[in-house]
């Protein structure tokens, strides 16, 4: 069975420094995560895990509107961790990245990095002077004749915005790599011996945005995204109670509204969970059964991203998909480190899922 780690780097740093450990940084829309993991002989180990909030609409459509502001959440979550490490590890996300699956003839390495540019030049419908450009062989084909190559670009400006922040936080960004291959990566560490094989589905719910992934056999076979997010359970339980933000956003987690309890959050989040589950049954129908046998389905769902928790979401997917989903466990196969806060590990365990795929990259580990 043959697995695809994806390793890409679309920062343009090519020096790092030899000491020193590494930090991953999952700048998201709502918050940002904060996971720091040494790479051991006996395995991963989770040194510190923390996540702070993103002041409101300092990330906007996919990249760093207000580099103070997310710099100033960046210096406050790795000091009140007392994180050492100084080089960072981080994303883009997935949907500011054009990705094309190209053939190319065999050819060595070498050639391989200095033809690329040429081959993105025709697909990539940006000018190659505005993007940061990686590639990785996917696969000889056509009896060893051929390459299947995938090329990931992102516009300078999008990756700048993110690297700029985390220099501002007076920290060194080392790899930047695009929040969807994280999952794959935290897929593969956690999951990869678990007997069957077969089709998975990693679903990662943040506050505004919900990434798809199908993992066949280990290998990735689709990934996209629905425009759809913790926000959106939120909004509606501000309409239907006439809350503010803050009061949606507590009564959507804790069960409280106004200091009480009493009220079925569960229900009123129904017909949102609804929307979702439909939404995620739909990509996944479409895109679910592309090289696999016939009768050879989707096997089971792994939820993450901050929103997993969402009551009643869980539920509602394994009843409309048909299948087990069961809450992903980012950290299942690492040792964690004693002084870490049991919650982030137990429930609050899934909003770490790209964190966790992002803090076992280190410069150069194509
Ligand atoms: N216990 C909980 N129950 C329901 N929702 C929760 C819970 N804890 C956090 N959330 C929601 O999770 C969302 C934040 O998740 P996450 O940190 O994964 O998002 P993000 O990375 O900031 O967003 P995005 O990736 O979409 O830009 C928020 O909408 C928050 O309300
Ligand atoms: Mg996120």
């Amino acid at each position: 069975m043959g697995s695809f780690l994806t390793k890409f780097n679309l920062s343009t740093l090519t020096s790092f420094g030899r000491n020193g450990g590494f930090v991953a940084l999952d700048i998201g829309s709502s918050s940002i995560k904060m996971v720091e993991t040494s790479i051991e002989r006996g395995g991963y180990r989770v040194l510190s895990l923390g996540v702070l909030p993103v002041p409101l609409d300092a990330i906007q459509n996919n990249m760093v509107v207000n580099a103070k502001l997310v710099a100033d959440t960046i210096r406050r979550l790795v000091q009140e961790n007392r994180v050492k490490s100084t080089q960072v590890v981080s994303a883009v996300p997935g949907r500011a990245v054009i990705m094309k699956r190209i053939e190319m003839p065999m050819q060595e390495e070498a050639e391989l990095d200095a033809n690329i540019e040429f081959e993105a030049n025709n697909v990539i419908p940006e000018r190659m002077e505005n993007v940061n450009l990686d590639y990785q062989v996917v696969n000889a084909i056509a009896g060893g004749s051929k390459l299947d190559v995938l090329l990931v670009a992102v516009k300078k400006e999008i990756v700048n915005s993110y690297t700029e922040a985390i220099e501002e936080a007076g920290l060194k960004p080392v790899i930047m790599d695009v929040d969807y291959f994280a999952m794959e990566n935290m897929y593969e560490a956690n999951y990869s011996t678990e007997p069957g094989g077969g089709m998975v589905g990693l679903i990662h719910i943040g506050a505004r945005y919900t990434s798809v992934t199908l993992l066949n056999n280990g290998m990735s076979t689709f990934t996209g995204d629905l425009p759809f997010g913790g926000d959106d359970f939120s909004d509606s339980l501000k309409r239907e109670l006439n809350l503010s933000s803050e009061g949606a956003e507590t009564a959507k987690i804790t069960g409280m509204v106004d200091g009480k309890k009493g009220f079925d959050i569960e229900a009123m989040l129904k017909p949102t969970s609804e929307n979702l589950a439909e939404e995620i049954r739909r990509t996944v129908t479409l895109y679910g059964t592309v090289g696999t046998e016939e009768g050879d389905g989707l096997k089971a769902i792994y939820l993450s991203g901050g929103s997993a928790q969402t009551v009643g979401l869980r539920a509602m997917l394994e009843q409309q998909l048909v299948v087990p989903v069961r809450m992903a466990e980012p950290f299942r196969g690492f040792n964690v480190d004693k002084k870490i806060d049991r919650h982030f590990i137990t429930e609050d365990a899934p909003a770490f899922a790209v964190g966790a795929g992002l803090s076992i990259r280190r410069p150069g580990d194509k």
